[in-house]
Parts: structure tokens; sequence; C-alpha cells
């Protein structure tokens, strides 16, 4: 039976760091051989809230050199930009003839990201962000779409112009379905509840064993535990979510130890920062490997490149001959 397709991608913010780790990445790799792969570099995405592309390039670069350095094997699963594959701006624009704007003004992960950017006037590209995702996923004909749980309600509407389109020009698409891991929201080493590069509250995949150990020591915990001895709430606290990800078999202690007080913050900190560390041991040596290989990232660009435009181009001379048009 043919293998059924993933099609995922990420904004390229630069270095990855634990929540897209957990909240994504690591599905990518468990499903990598179940799967037919396709990881999308999603340049033109970044437009919507950062005009400045000066470093758009390098971040998709050290993207990518942690995707492959996290498990992604290219062979398996081309890896490619956005905006290198054209076929993806003809889709969108016939995808937003396909959607109201008023759909498009309830979308609540939009509607988060104007509340916290605290954007004023929302350009038309921003809320289109969605119908371009739509895009990208079903110009590869996605059907499983692994991503974090803020993505859910742009699938939703991925969902309704697949839906839209078939009724209108005959059946091209199928409705592709979000996969979510376990902790597909990790929190902040500030205790907020979504790690996130721009709160500067991220442990990075590409961070040393000292980084961690600084970064986890200033982490916030449960407030109310002052010191050590004191009771704590492991579900309220952040590391306590990180011990449950990385240091799972010690748990039950860690639980016991937290709300008796026995186990301080300070402690807990440590052992966590080390599983952490362990955890990212292979991670940090594949990434010098690939940050001493520069040709060798862009040739798996220019690989994915090629076979992705090849996918591509197949669904816009179907979805051409169904629409009569281009
Ligand atoms: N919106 C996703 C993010 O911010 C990135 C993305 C763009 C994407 N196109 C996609 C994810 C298609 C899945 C499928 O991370």
């Amino acid at each position: 039976m043919a293998k059924k397709r993933i099609l995922s991608g990420m904004r390229p913010t630069g270095k990855l760091h634990l929540g897209h780790y957990t909240g994504a990445l690591e599905n990518w790799i468990k499903f990598q051989k179940e799967y037919d792969n396709f990881f999308l570099i999603a340049d033109y995405h970044v437009l919507t809230t950062k005009l400045d592309t000066e470093n758009i390039y390098q971040d998709s670069i050290d993207m990518v050199i942690d995707w492959l350095s996290a498990g992604i094997d290219p062979e398996l699963s081309p890896i490619f930009r956005q905006s290198k594959i054209k076929q993806h701006s003809e889709l969108n624009l016939i995808f937003s003839m396909l959607i109201t704007a008023n759909r498009l003004e309830r979308n609540p992960t939009v509607k988060d990201q104007v509340r916290d950017l605290k954007i004023e006037n929302i350009v038309f590209g921003h809320l289109g962000y969605p119908v371009l995702m739509s895009a990208d996923i079903l110009l590869y004909k996605g059907e499983v779409v692994p991503v974090g749980d803020d993505q859910i309600p742009h699938i939703e509407i991925c969902r309704e112009i697949a839906r839209k389109f078939n009724n209108q020009y005959g059946m091209v698409f199928k409705e592709p379905e979000p996969l979510l891991t376990k902790f597909s929201r990790l929190s902040g080493l500030d205790g907020q509840q979504k790690m996130s590069k721009s709160l500067g509250n991220s442990i990075l995949l590409a961070d040393d064993p000292e980084t961690v150990k600084n970064k986890l020591k200033k982490a916030v915990t449960d407030t109310q535990k002052v010191r050590k001895g004191d009771p704590g709430r492991p579900e309220i606290c952040a590391i306590f979510t990180y011990q449950q990800k990385f240091n799972e078999p010690e748990i039950k202690e860690i639980e016991t130890g937290c709300r008796s007080g026995q186990l301080g913050c300070f402690d807990c900190k440590m052992k966590c920062a080390a599983k952490i560390s362990s955890f990212l041991e292979p991670i940090l040596e594949k990434r010098a490997y690939y940050e001493s290989k520069p040709e060798e990232v862009k040739e798996i660009l220019n690989d994915g490149e090629k076979r992705g435009r090849a996918v591509a181009e197949t669904t816009m001379n179907e979805v051409r001959t169904k629409m009569k048009i281009g």
C-alpha cells in the first residue's frame, strides 16, 4: 500500500528551541519511515510579521541544521524553501478566492499574534496566513500535518478550502488531519504558557550544558515554594513538565519530593539540566558537523527543491486542468 503523505513546515526564525522539538519536530522524526514526507521552510510566511529579510537565509540554514541534527534524514524527507517553488504562490492566489475575509478574521491563532505583537492594522497577507499554508499542504497532497497545537485553526481552514475546491471544480484534494504530540505546547522558562524565542524564555537545541544550567537556574518555578522544605506544586511548574518529558523514569520521585518539600528547586533544576543536556548532546555533535559543511547543507536544499517542485507541478497541472485555466 502506498504510504500516506506528511507535509509540515516551520517559519525560519533561526535556531530552534525545545518547544519546536516537543511540539512538532519530534513527530516528524518519529514517523519519517512510516510516511512519505515533505518539510518546508516557510520563508514567505515570515513576511506576515517581519518585513526585514536581512537574516532570512541564515535563519533558514540555522533551522535546517537543527532539523538535520535532531534526526531528519534528507533522503527520506525532501527539505526546501517555500519561496523557491513558485507553485505555492499560484495555488495561494486560487485558494484566496475560496474563503471569505470574514472567516479569516475569526482565526484565533492570527488574533493571538495580533494581540501579542500589538499589531494595529493587520496586512492582507497576514490575514491570509492560513491560505498560503493551505497551498503549502495541498500542493504536496499532504494528508497528515504534524504541528504544534496553535496551528490547528489553520488546518481547519485548509480543510474548508479543500472541500470548497473539490465541490467547485471536481475532486483533487483530501482533507488533511493535524497530528499533535503529547507536549504540543511546552511552557517557557519564565513559567509562561508557551516557550517562544521572542519571549526570551527558551532553551535552544544548540545550547551547551553550561548554558542550559544557567538558564534553568534563573527559571521560574512555583513562586510559593521559596526555600527547600516548602511544599511545591508540580502541576504549575514548567520545570516539572521538562522533567516529565526528559526525565520520565524519575518522575514519581520528583513529584513526591517536590510536594513534600524534600526536593528543593535548585536540586530539581540541576537534575533536569543534566537530563536535557544528555538529550541535546548528540544533536550538538551533529550540529558541529553540519556547521562545518555548508556546501552539504546547500546540496540538501537543492535536492529537496527539485523533488518538491516535481510534485508541486504535478498537482498544479491537475488543478489547472480541472479549472480550465492557467
Ligand atoms: N505556520 C507554521 C508555523 O508557524 C509553518 C507552516 C507554514 C506550516 N506552512 C505550513 C506548517 C504547512 C505545516 C504545514 O510553524
